[in-house]
């Protein structure tokens, strides 16, 4: 009776994990939670004030469905401002959370049976979304030795005359790594020379550490016309649940995009977008918010580097450490079952982002959690 492609799909695995993490917490169980998928702190008041406001204005309505004017301006200066993306408002599609933008993007480029191409390991939904559109997932493999970036010889390899899209996430969830900006004009050649397109969610790109400077893939020579860009609000200001990322790209898709918003979720929630203005007004919060975990990372980095039988992956971006953990002759799957029943830390086995023997551990957590959490793996790690 159910639509065969929704039957395939997969549970969410980091939302099943963080949910289980979350019940046992209500519980009263002393979790340390390095499962989390969202920055701990909460929304910045001067956010809160202009959400608060603009309901008491009665401004509870729908909107346009791309979104309202004054945010769509506001992301397109930021896009210029920050990402050296010359666009216009016109070009921009307010949408309920990134993930939706995602959604629309692929939705808008690709036909059943187009190949879409994503980096292994991937973030968890990207595989379900491609399927559920009815295209064809294609994971490109990279290497621990590489970073786990495209290598440029792999990826020629995996084109083929079906394959329209190539999907990047940098920095990435789960690996924590980014690309440099020849790295990424490496990329853009193959996508000139073979005619694809690129959805570049850069939803973690204000997370970048030890001073390294986000490139976005629509301000490389000629890739203008060929990305639609996703971003949102969830990661850079703690926002995740009021539901609020935007898509931008070249005019005869976006244009064609926004008619799947009129007919699906009609548009963004209406008072989270006119708090989502001030948020880009603001200059230093997503700033401190960076330094914060530039810290945590250095803390988490600190305590695990030096133990034998886990091997991190120093974090480039995002709040997000990938460890392999193969050195314990565990499965990820059975080492994070293992680590939560005995000593009540939760994280993320990487089976679900594509790749055996790694698990990821979030350091959206306070620091005396992570502290906690450490002490609490060497344990676990010395009871093997
Ligand atoms: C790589 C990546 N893209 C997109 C999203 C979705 O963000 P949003 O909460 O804005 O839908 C997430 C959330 O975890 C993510 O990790």
């Amino acid at each position: 009776m159910v639509n065969n492609r929704v039957k395939s799909l997969n549970k969410s695995a980091t939302l099943k994990i963080t949910a289980l993490t979350k019940s046992l917490i209500r519980e009263g169980k002393d979790v340390v939670n390095f499962a989390a998928g969202e920055p701990d702190f909460d929304t910045p008041d001067f956010i809160k004030a202009e959400a608060i406001k603009a309901i008491e204005q009665g401004f509870t309505k729908y909107t346009p469905s791309a979104g309202i004017p004054a945010l769509k301006e506001a992301i397109a200066s930021k896009l210029l401002r920050e990402n050296n993306i010359k666009t216009e408002s016109s070009n921009v599609l307010v949408t309920t959370g990134a993930k939706y933008a995602l959604y629309v993007a692929l939705l808008s480029l690709v036909e059943p049976g187009d190949e879409v191409i994503v980096p292994m390991p991937y973030w968890v939904s990207y595989p379900e979304m491609i399927t559920l559109i009815g295209g064809e997932f294609r994971p490109l493999l990279t290497k621990k030795e590489k970073d786990f970036k495209i290598d440029i010889n792999v990826l020629k390899k995996q084109i083929t005359a079906k394959t329209k899209v190539i999907v990047l996430n940098y920095p990435s969830n789960p690996t924590g790594v980014t690309y440099t900006r020849q790295e990424l004009s490496e990329i853009a050649k193959i996508v000139e020379q073979f005619n694809l397109y690129v959805i570049s969610d850069e939803i973690y790109e204000k997370l970048i550490y030890d001073g390294r400077k986000h490139i976005s893939f629509a301000s490389l020579s000629g890739m203008d016309k060929r990305t639609l860009t996703v971003n949102g609000f969830s990661k850079a200001y703690s926002m995740t649940g009021w539901r609020l990322g935007y898509l931008a790209g070249p005019n005869e898709i976006i244009s064609q995009a926004s008619k799947i918003i009129d007919h699906t979720t009609s548009c963004a929630v209406s008072f989270s977008q006119q708090a989502a203005v001030a948020a880009l007004e603001n200059k230093t919060w997503a700033e401190d918010l960076c330094l914060k975990f530039q810290e945590r990372r250095d803390l988490l980095w600190q305590g695990l580097s030096t133990l034998d039988k886990i091997k991190p992956i120093k974090s480039q971006g995002t709040f997000y450490m990938f460890c392999d953990v193969t050195p314990t002759g565990l499965s990820a799957l059975e080492f994070a079952d293992q680590l939560l029943k005995q000593q009540m830390v939760s994280c993320i086995p990487a089976e679900s982002f594509g790749i055996e023997g790694y698990i990821r551990l979030s350091f959206a957590t306070g620091n005396g959690q992570i502290k906690k959490g450490v002490a609490r793996i060497t344990d676990f790690l010395n009871g093997i």
